[in-house]
Formats: C-alpha cells, sequence, structure tokens
C-alpha cells in the first residue's frame, strides 16, 4: 500500500499527510476547495497531491479523515462511493459548536452512540478504524516521551483493516491497543474530552495515553 488520501484542509491533516510522506507514501490531500491547499502541494514535494474529497478519495487505498466533526458525515457523502472496500482511518471527534463547560468539551452524540457508528452506517462497505482521535496533533508523528512509546487506542469491525493501522501506526511510533469494534468508538472518543481537559483548564497540552497491562 503506497498511495494514501487525507481528508482534511486542517492541522490534523497536514500533520497526517507530512507523517505519511515522512514515512514513504504517496499522499492526496483532500478540500473542498483543493486550491488552499496550493501551498502545501508545493511544499510537501513531488508525492504530495491535492484533489476533492471525492479524488482523494478514489486515490487513496487507505483514507484518513480528519474534518470539522459536525461535518465528517457530509465529508463521507462527498466521497462519492469511493470508500467501499478500503481501509477508512477516521481521526475525527463529535465536538459541538459549543464552548467547553470547566474544561470539558461538549459533544453532540450522547454516550450510548459515538460519530464513528454514524461514519460506518454512511459507508457500509467501508472499513472504518478509529485512530489518532485521542491525542494532539503534536504528538500523532513520531511522539517524543523521552523513549516510553505512548498508547493509540483503535477500534473497527474489520480485522483486516485495523492490522494495516497498526502496522501504519507501528510506524509512526506508537503502541496499538485494539478496543474492539466499531462500538468501542463510544469510549474511545471520550478520550479527547479527557485528553484536552488538562489543556483548557491551564496545565497544558504535552501529555499522551499509556495503557498499563498485567
Ligand atoms: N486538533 C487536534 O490536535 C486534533 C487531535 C485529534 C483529533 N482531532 C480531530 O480531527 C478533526 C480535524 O481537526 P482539525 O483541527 O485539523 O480541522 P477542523 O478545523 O476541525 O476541520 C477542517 C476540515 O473540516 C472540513 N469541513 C468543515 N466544514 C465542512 C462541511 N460543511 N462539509 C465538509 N467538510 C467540512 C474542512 O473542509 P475544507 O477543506 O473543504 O474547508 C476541512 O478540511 C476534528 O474532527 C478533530 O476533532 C483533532
Amino acid at each position: 500500500m503506497k498511495n494514501v488520501a487525507v481528508l482534511g484542509s486542517g492541522v490534523v491533516g497536514q500533520v497526517l499527510a507530512d507523517g505519511f510522506l515522512k514515512h514513504g507514501y504517496n499522499v492526496m490531500r483532500g478540500s473542498r476547495d483543493p486550491k488552499k491547499l496550493a501551498e502545501w502541494k508545493v511544499k510537501a514535494g513531488a508525492k504530495a497531491s491535492v484533489g476533492t474529497f471525492a479524488e482523494a478519495a478514489q486515490f487513496g487505498e487507505v483514507v484518513a479523515i480528519a474534518v470539522k466533526g459536525t461535518a465528517a458525515e457530509a465529508a463521507v457523502e462527498q466521497c462519492e462511493g469511493h470508500l467501499a472496500g478500503k481501509t477508512v482511518i477516521d481521526a475525527n471527534n463529535p465536538i459541538a459548536d459549543l464552548p467547553p463547560v470547566n474544561g470539558v468539551l461538549q459533544y453532540f452524540t450522547g454516550p450510548n452512540e459515538s460519530l464513528m457508528e454514524r461514519l460506518q452506517q454512511k459507508a457500509p462497505a467501508a472499513k472504518f478504524v478509529k485512530a489518532f482521535s485521542c491525542v494532539g496533533n503534536a504528538f500523532m508523528i513520531d511522539p517524543d516521551f523521552h523513549g516510553q512509546k505512548p498508547t493509540m487506542f483503535i477500534c473497527g469491525d474489520d480485522a483486516v483493516a485495523k492490522a494495516q493501522v497498526k502496522g501504519i501506526l507501528d510506524q509512526f511510533g506508537w503502541e496499538t491497543a485494539d478496543m474492539g469494534v466499531v462500538t468501542a468508538a463510544r469510549a474511545i472518543e471520550p478520550l479527547c474530552q479527557l485528553w484536552c481537559l488538562p489543556g483548557l483548564t491551564g496545565g497544558g497540552w504535552t501529555h499522551a495515553f499509556k495503557l498499563l497491562r498485567l
């Protein structure tokens, strides 16, 4: 697998796209307005390209989606069927357009549902895998915690897709904890609220989760 699509013109899209390029992949970034990514394309070099969400989704053997949570379902729709049969990395969080409450981000989903379940329903033939949602973008690629590998929590229904994402996370310097099927996104997505809480209350943003096991 060499061709990766990264849907998202925001900071996470840029970090993931640059990370895939750094690790030897060809990357097409997707946006509703690909012109806004022209400067990035020039800087990113010959293995980088840009297109619409549908063009990028068609290009990618693996597709990573990193868009505004409230727009994630619309972005999946705009892929026009090109996600079918592919591993789709879901980095999105269901953050509502409302201010945090005492540092806790507000979500537009409830506790017994998740954004990834909604996305999987929108594109049933895609193989969604939750990943990169529980850490700030500064640590997504080759995180340096003085030799300790942080844990990326993933989930999804397709075992082969999860193995593919684990392979990517191995390359990107992460330890992977597979939490199970798509329903587990109900437990993984709130980790973003926990991760952001110290930052939003003055405690800093330089942390990541580590799962300890006996
Ligand atoms: N920031 C972090 O460190 C971090 C960490 C972990 C997870 N996440 C999650 O990663 C995702 C991306 O975050 P971000 O900060 O990089 O970017 P963002 O500002 O949340 O999202 C920007 C992207 O959303 C798309 N978008 C906005 N409205 C849209 C609409 N109506 N229809 C379709 N697409 C629309 C934009 O498309 P256009 O390109 O067409 O404008 C753009 O690509 C979020 O879900 C966030 O919760 C963020």
